[in-house]
């Protein structure tokens, strides 16, 4: 694959777990592709004092800890308690192969204040937000500073469903659901959106040859993603009965680095806010049945062996 273009400026956003570190370490493992200015953590999979310090740990691994790593939200904008996920990721949220605690230093400055002034401060149009948890931080930045709205170059986030429809509740997918009124505001923003539901990820999973794939790296960062998606894989074959689990999170980075591995339709989505039965409801509009305007490119497909192939090959340089 070449590339003419330059990296795309990205901030991530995320609440790191397994799928949200292998989507960090994609980014690192791609600077040709990914100018990666800066991780901001958000209470999600497990408490914020545990994602910020995984993102750390993450960047450590990947023999980078000049990198960025900001601290945000705790817990979601409107509802009172934080959902968390410990039933899959484990108590650390990174459960798998052990790690040692980082010494790279977490920035003084709050994650909400570093997407804003980041936007405010690169040419506008420039910036890529990727979200990969739940999306707390970036509606605070845009309540905050709606200017930065219009300054966004793409959002591609991982959360949603149309036809998986939930995997946290029988209608809605667990990134959404814990703060539906973030996710709420960031659909209506008007900024291009570029969604991976479950569709796509429930398609994209870890079998034995591509964990395999993995491990015969022979490296620290090969050894941690096997034994990372060897952990986190039981909770989806009991649940699904799948032959493995999905690898949800790195979709958003390997869109940016292939956007040809995945396919989409242009189409409207919102998000069910009010009901106590369906909350966190991504209400996607796929067969275009009203005349709802639409706001998000919503990926139903992806080229799952090229996916795995582009992962171990870029793993491989770690
Ligand atoms: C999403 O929820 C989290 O558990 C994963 O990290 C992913 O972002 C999948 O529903
Ligand atoms: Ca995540």
């Amino acid at each position: 694959m070449t590339n003419l273009a330059a990296p795309r400026k990205i901030i991530i956003d995320t609440d790191p777990g397994q799928d949200d570190a292998v989507a960090i370490l994609l980014a690192l493992a791609s600077p040709e592709n990914i100018d990666l200015l800066g991780i901001t953590t958000v209470g999600g999979n497990v408490p914020l004092a545990l994602t910020q310090k995984n993102a750390r740990i993450v960047c450590e691994l990947a023999g980078r800890p000049d990198v960025l790593v900001f601290a945000g939200c705790d817990r979601p904008m409107v509802r009172p308690v934080l959902v968390t996920a410990e039933h899959v990721h484990g108590k650390t949220g990174l459960d798998g192969p052990t790690l040692p605690d980082p010494v790279m230093p977490l920035q003084d400055q709050h994650a909400v204040d570093f997407i804003i002034d980041t936007l405010r401060r690169e040419p506008s149009g420039t910036v890529t937000l990727c979200p990969i948890g739940p999306l707390t931080n970036i509606a605070t930045a845009f309540e905050r500073a709606p200017d930065i709205i219009a300054r966004v170059q793409e959002i591609v986030l991982m959360g949603g469903a149309y036809f998986e429809v939930g995997n946290i509740t029988p209608a809605a997918e667990f990134n959404i659901y814990v703060d539906p009124e973030a996710a709420d505001i960031v659909f209506k923003s008007g900024a291009p959106l570029v969604v991976m539901p479950l569709d796509v990820t429930h398609k994209a999973l870890t079998t034995k040859p591509r964990i395999d794939a993995f491990r015969a790296l022979g490296t620290r960062v090969g050894t941690a993603v096997a034994e990372w998606t060897d952990f986190f894989e039981r909770f989806d074959m009991e649940k699904y009965g799948s032959e493995g689990a999905p690898l949800h999170d790195p979709c958003t980075i390997a869109y940016l680095i292939d956007p040809h591995l995945f396919s989409g339709r242009h189409i409207n989505v919102e998000i069910e806010v009010t009901s106590e039965l369906t909350r966190g409801m991504t209400v996607a509009d796929w067969w275009r049945v009203t005349h709802r305007k639409p706001n998000a490119l919503f990926i139903g497909d992806i080229h799952a062996e090229g996916f795995y192939r582009l992962l171990a090959d870029r793993l491989a340089r770690l």
